[in-house]
């Protein structure tokens, strides 16, 4: 199976700065990074494209109607997750844009997941309770899942890489309040889990046991980029190849990422190793 990710998109109507991470964002280009980006994931043949939230810079039903609206004209499937941001306004904003598009080669990842091939999709959008949690049904179904190899997205990490980013001098901002009874579930299996998550707007790769953290880059800043994951399932092993495609080069600006835009993770014998 192989999946664009994009997240991070910050979209907004053209104009203005309205935010900053690890730099400005300007909103007029916004829209079309979000097209190229989608346009690069139907080129590349991806079997799906994933959206994992903050899809939107304000949560305005304009920009986040416009994310998955875009998405669905690809004709691909397409998974959505919510960002905290996707939430500023109502925290249902990304499931009620979900159901006014009405294309049906969209979905939100729910907990259970539903298989493709071989490989299990899941995950989880957030919602608001005193800080982000994931929603009240957002806890792993991992006694339906058997032994499976499972990709579960999610726009929060769930492995933390505070430390490493903080030492780097770059911002990590919150994490998700139940952070740690989202991944205890997943730690507890023996197979394979690939969370795939975003917000932090790094490119960082962790390993927990079981647990193969992807986190991704942003769409909206350095260094604008979209990641291709493909995953496969063979007599128990399971090989995860990510390629990550930046859509502008990015020789004239930093570039905060930790992982090389490259690299392929295999986990057998019940433990994950790089090849490189
Ligand atoms: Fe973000």
């Amino acid at each position: 199976m192989k999946l664009g990710i994009v997240t991070d998109s910050h979209l907004g109507p053209g104009g203005t700065r309205v935010g900053a991470w690890h730099s400005d964002y300007y909103m007029s280009d916004t829209v079309p990074a979000f097209r190229y980006a989608l346009e690069a994931c139907a080129e590349e043949g991806v079997d799906g494209v994933v959206l994992l939230g903050d899809i939107s810079n304000s949560g305005g039903d304009w920009s986040v109607e416009k994310g998955v609206r875009l998405a669905a004209q690809t004709g691909l499937p397409v998974w959505v997750v919510s960002g905290n941001h996707d939430c500023f306004k109502r925290v249902e904003a990304v499931r009620d844009a979900v159901r006014r598009v009405g294309a049906s080669n969209v979905r939100l990842a729910m907990p259970e997941g539903r298989m493709v091939g071989e490989v299990r999709g899941a995950g989880v959008s957030i919602t608001m309770d005193d800080a982000w949690v994931s929603r009240a049904d957002g806890r792993p179904e991992v006694s339906l899942w058997g032994d499976e190899l499972v990709v579960w997205l999610t726009h929060y990490p769930l492995i933390s890489f505070d430390e490493t980013t903080r030492e780097a001098g770059l911002l990590y901002g919150d994490e998700l309040a139940d952070r740690e009874e989202v991944l205890q579930p997943l730690s507890e299996r023996t197979a394979p889990t690939v969370v795939v998550s975003g917000h932090v707007h790094l490119r960082v790769d962790s390993v927990a046991g079981p647990v193969l953290q992807l986190a991704c880059a942003a769409l909206v800043e350095p260094p604008f980029e979209i990641s291709f994951l493909e995953v496969e399932r063979v007599n128990g092993r399971a090989t995860v190849r990510v390629e990550n495609a930046a859509l502008v080069p990015s020789l004239t600006v930093r570039t905060p990422t930790f992982a090389p835009s490259k690299r392929e993770w295999i986990y057998d014998e019940e433990k994950w190793q790089t090849g490189g």
